[in-house]
């Protein structure tokens, strides 16, 4: 029920803080990295630990509900309806590996595969990012304080991607048609209007889409644009997002109701629709008839 949903906020707050020390106490260049797919693709032993973790301490406070996490998911492991956890233990694990302090624990509840709660924690800044459906999202930082998102004032000039700080991740698959569509984008987003391109104020690459979803919440980056993410990567960060104000669209064209299980997400901050639709088409457009395909 509707009362509970602080008391289970709470209850992921207080494991993401533990996973946070989990995080920050590891020493990544001893801890043992496995690549996954290619070698840009990688899990260490901490990934591994703080799922554990966190799997454990959910199952046992609410053992009716259901868990999904990057590092435990089972052959054939879908989204379902009923209340779901949904868990990266460390988002931005390639950051983790080089010590660069953009990494966070990824937390949220669905039920009927949305987001209701999100819980984004980097451990290293002390940034703790949390929305509650219809409640609105915050930010608690290191020093205690709080404040609600989106902390710029909006409206601010969206009306074109020509005014947007645009966020970028590239992923671990870099060649093929995926690829070659991510890195003609970036490069038509970057290029001055005068030769064809969009001309944005500049793309950031921050290496955690939990993130990106969190600091488009906050309207420090005005888009977050992704191809390959998977659920966990973006279920606390979409739910953030929405209580700021912001929405989800899908990265490729057509599509203003992506599902968390699409792989395709295009974020974009704002209190106007209709400046939030005008940035979503304007990159839609730029994609002619390419698409993401997985
Ligand atoms: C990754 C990060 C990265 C994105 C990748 C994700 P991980 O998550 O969010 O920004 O480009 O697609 O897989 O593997 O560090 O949890």
């Amino acid at each position: 029920t509707e009362s509970m949903l602080p008391i289970i906020q709470d209850k992921l707050v207080a494991i993401a803080q533990t996973a946070g020390k989990m995080m920050v106490d590891a020493d990544p260049s001893v801890d043992t990295s496995d690549t996954k797919k290619n070698s840009s693709d990688r899990v260490t032993e901490t990934d591994k630990a703080v799922e554990d973790m966190v799997k454990s301490r959910l199952l046992s406070a609410y053992p009716r509900f259901a868990f999904l996490g990057e590092e435990t998911l089972k052959d054939g492991q879908k989204l379902g309806d009923e209340p779901t956890f949904v868990c990266d233990p460390i988002d931005g694990t390639l950051n983790f590996i080089h010590g660069f302090p953009n990494t966070a624990v990824s937390l949220a509840l669905t039920v009927e595969k949305k987001p209701i709660i999100g819980v984004v924690y980097n451990p290293f800044r002390g940034d703790l990012f949390t929305a509650i459906k219809n409640r609105g999202a915050y930010l608690t930082t290191a020093n205690g304080s709080t404040k609600r998102l989106p902390l710029r004032p909006i409206p601010a000039p969206l009306a074109s991607l020509n005014d947007c700080l645009v966020a970028i991740e590239w992923g671990s698959q870099r060649q093929g048609s995926n690829w070659d569509l991510r890195t003609s984008i970036a490069q038509t987003l970057m290029t001055s209007k005068s030769s064809g391109g969009a001309m944005v104020h500049s793309i950031r690459s921050n290496g955690s889409a939990a993130l990106d979803f969190c600091y488009v919440a906050a309207g420090w980056l005005d888009v977050f644009w992704e191809g390959g993410v998977w659920i966990w990567d973006v279920c606390a960060g979409w739910i953030i997002l929405e209580e700021a104000g912001g929405v989800v669209a899908s990265a490729n064209p057509g599509d203003w109701n992506p599902t968390l299980e699409g792989r395709l997400y295009f974020a974009v901050r704002g209190a106007k629709r209709a400046e939030q639709e005008g940035v979503v088409k304007e990159l839609w457009g730029l994609m002619g008839d390419r698409r993401f395909v997985f």
